[in-house]
């Protein structure tokens, strides 16, 4: 066990692009646990594009991160050392523990969630994990896919969707992909099964959807927004669905964003848009992960982490999340 608690802190809120210089390293003691609380080590730590909303104080679905606290992340550990019965020491959990080796919790004040021994650090934070529920629930309770239809998603390489696509291909649909490199977009084809993909850096982005969606999307899994989700409207089929899962292209934007013009073809296709957040169907996550375990047994569906080592990278690695250095879930290991 480490004799301190390395830390990351909200230093500044960010302007623009993300900056190390907006996070501030601390060494703090390893925090005391009383009755009925567990000591949890982190083990890796999770690289996700809301946080840097949270810097900002732009996510409004989770409380304000305030200068100085420290910077809120999805994590993997191990229980260390336990004063209540019900999780004793050796318990592998996922929850929000933050830029931190060690947190505390009495199971209600940071919730977690019990991930058995065998489960993969990386699959309990990816795919068994935020972005994989996301995946999840996104894809089949607001895009509700059907045989034969046309689903298109953007940040296909990414963990969120990379996962979406897969479980949309499980559903007997039609799956085109777009990623930033010709390397993630061979990959979305030759290794996970999608149909087509789009390189949308180097390619014309609605030639390419002419071409490879000749009757219309049905559904399309938004992650980054921006000019992508209006191409994609202008080529919604009747009756599509239209998923805003998120939108990364703003996220790091200065001044004001434009909104999307194609949104009046909801109208003339009877269309759904739907935003959602992943954390409203908590209570489902344990369903959602029998299912997605049972498809990653079956071989059905893969997964991919890019793992980048070390506590002192975390403000590095989010930069690079931004910068599409990842394949699937990107994630710092720490221990
Ligand atoms: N609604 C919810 O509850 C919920 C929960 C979790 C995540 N999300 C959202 O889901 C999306 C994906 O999150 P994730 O954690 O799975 O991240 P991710 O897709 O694993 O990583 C982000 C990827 O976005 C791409 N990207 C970066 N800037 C871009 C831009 N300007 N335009 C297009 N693509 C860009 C990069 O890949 P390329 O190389 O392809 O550019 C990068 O690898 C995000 O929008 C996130 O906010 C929503």
């Amino acid at each position: 066990m480490n004799d301190i608690n390395r830390q990351f802190l909200l230093a500044a809120r960010p302007s623009g692009m993300v900056k190390e210089s907006d996070f501030e390293y601390r060494a703090s003691p390893v925090p005391e646990i009383g009755d009925g609380e567990v000591l949890i080590r982190t083990s890796h730590i999770s690289l996700d594009p809301s946080m840097r909303g949270q810097m900002e104080n732009r996510a409004d679905y989770v409380a304000p991160l305030q200068i100085g606290d420290v910077m809120r992340a999805g994590c993997v550990g191990t229980i260390v050392a336990s004063r209540n019965p019900d999780f004793p020491e050796g318990i592998q959990v996922g929850g929000t523990f933050g830029m931190q080796d060690y947190c505390v919790s009495d199971g209600r004040n940071v919730p977690f969630r019990v991930f058995d021994a065998d489960i993969d650090p990386t699959t309990a934070l990816g795919v068994l994990g935020g972005t994989g529920m996301t995946a999840y629930f996104g894809l089949l309770e607001i895009g509700e896919p059907k045989p034969g239809d046309t689903v298109v998603i953007s940040g296909a390489a990414g963990a969120t969707g990379s996962v979406a696509g897969q479980i949309a291909k499980i559903h007997g649909c039609t799956v085109i992909g777009m990623a930033g490199s010709d390397e993630k977009c061979a990959w979305l084809t030759d290794e996970l099964g999608f149909d087509a993909s789009i390189n949308y850096k180097t390619q014309d982005i609605g030639a390419e959807l002419d071409r490879l969606c000749p009757n219309g999307i049905n559904i399309y899994f938004d992650n980054v927004g921006g000019e992508i989700l209006d191409l994609c409207l202008e080529r919604i089929a009747m009756n599509a669905r239209v998923v805003i899962c998120g939108g990364i292209s703003r996220y790091n934007a200065t001044g004001p964003i434009p909104g999307p013009k194609n949104y009046f073809n909801l109208v003339f296709r009877r269309a759904r848009m739907e935003g959602f957040i992943v954390l409203d169907y908590a209570d489902r996550f344990p369903e959602a992960s029998a299912v997605m375990q049972r498809w990653i047994d079956e071989g059905k569906l893969k997964q991919q982490a890019t793992v980048i080592d070390g506590f002192r990278e975390l403000p590095k690695a989010l930069i690079r999340l931004f910068e599409g250095y990842n394949t699937g879930k990107l994630m710092v290991k720490t221990s």
